[in-house]
């Protein structure tokens, strides 16, 4: 059982959280997320990692490959797996420096060590505006402070714990998205949580890494996805209702997932919207296109 009781077994012990703030990340969409995952799977492949809000909610038995293709976030991963004292330690040092000035410093310098790299990254996150990661045309960190008054917590302990045990039970990668979907096998479940396609031209938030995600990139995932799905690999793939994304699953369920996105510049824009879950291995319902007719986009 690896999804199917997690808010039950979560009361009596309860499984890692995400480290980090991050645009598009699930944690307030698991209620709806989970019950539509595979009941029994093999291994669980998460090749768009983010934050990992649904790896952290997997059984922490179920083997696991997890990547994401932003080399910081991967190098993250391996300290908070194998250094996490240090980097704890580090933290709480910055924590001690918090003020704008240290802020920008800290944005402009470029550490050396993994540790360094790490701690940097956490602090920024959690201190940097509203939790955004962005990136410069030079690949530079760009988001400016967050202005809290006081240092906001930069990690619990005990979650720390929780996630180092859990990474350690897992592969990391840091490549591209088609390469770790081909390694899945019949029984194996994949799940798929790329940067959106936009609802609008003008409201695109899909910059984690230097390249951003194009419609290509939208119809290559799709490919791949339908390949591994062809092999008996469990597949779902969140993404918004946008009309590309809409066509190129139509011959997949789509399930309406409720959402409110948080992370947005503009406050005016962090209304609800509907997104989609789409599963290869379930029949479209009859009433799909009176669904669709009837769903609300919302175009910011
Ligand atoms: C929507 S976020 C994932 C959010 C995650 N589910 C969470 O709960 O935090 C999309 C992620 O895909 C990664 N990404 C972008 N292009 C990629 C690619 N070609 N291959 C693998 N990962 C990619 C980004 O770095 C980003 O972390």
């Amino acid at each position: 059982m690896a999804f199917s009781e997690y808010f039950e077994l979560n009361k009596l012990t309860p499984r890692a959280r995400p480290i980090l703030k991050w645009a598009g990340g699930k944690a307030q969409l698991l209620p709806q997320l989970l019950p539509h995952f595979p009941k029994q799977f093999n291994r669980y492949f998460e090749p768009f990692l983010g934050a990992g809000a649904i790896y952290f909610a997997l059984d922490a038995k179920c083997p696991a490959i997890i990547n994401d293709a932003n080399p910081e976030l991967y190098e993250l991963y391996l300290v908070l797996r194998d250094h996490p004292n240090k980097l704890t330690r580090l933290l709480d040092k910055y924590a001690r420096k918090y003020s704008e000035n240290f802020y920008y410093d800290l944005r402009a310098s470029q550490p050396r060590s993994p540790i360094s790299k790490a701690a940097r990254f956490i602090f920024l996150n959690k201190t940097g505006f509203n939790g955004l990661y962005r990136l410069n045309s030079k690949g530079q960190f760009n988001v400016p402070f967050g202005k809290r008054e006081k240092c906001p917590q930069l990690y619990d302990s005990e979650n720390v714990k929780r996630v180092t045990e859990r990474l350690k039970k897992s592969q990391i990668k840091n490549c591209d998205f088609e390469k770790v979907i081909q390694m899945a096998k019949k029984g194996d479940f994949v799940y798929c949580d790329p940067p959106y396609s936009p609802l609008s031209r003008t409201s695109s938030f899909n910059s984690y890494t230097a390249g951003g995600f194009s419609d290509a990139e939208q119809v290559r995932l799709k490919n791949a996805c339908n390949e591994a799905a062809k092999r008996g690999v469990f597949v779902a793939v969140s993404n918004s209702s946008a009309p590309l994304i809409l066509n190129i699953y139509g011959d997949w369920r789509v399930h309406f997932i409720k959402a409110r996105r948080s992370i947005n510049s503009k406050s005016h824009l962090r209304g609800p919207i509907h997104e989609i879950l789409t599963t290869s291995w379930e029949m479209r319902p009859k009433n799909f296109n009176s669904l669709r007719s009837r769903l609300e986009v919302c175009h910011p």
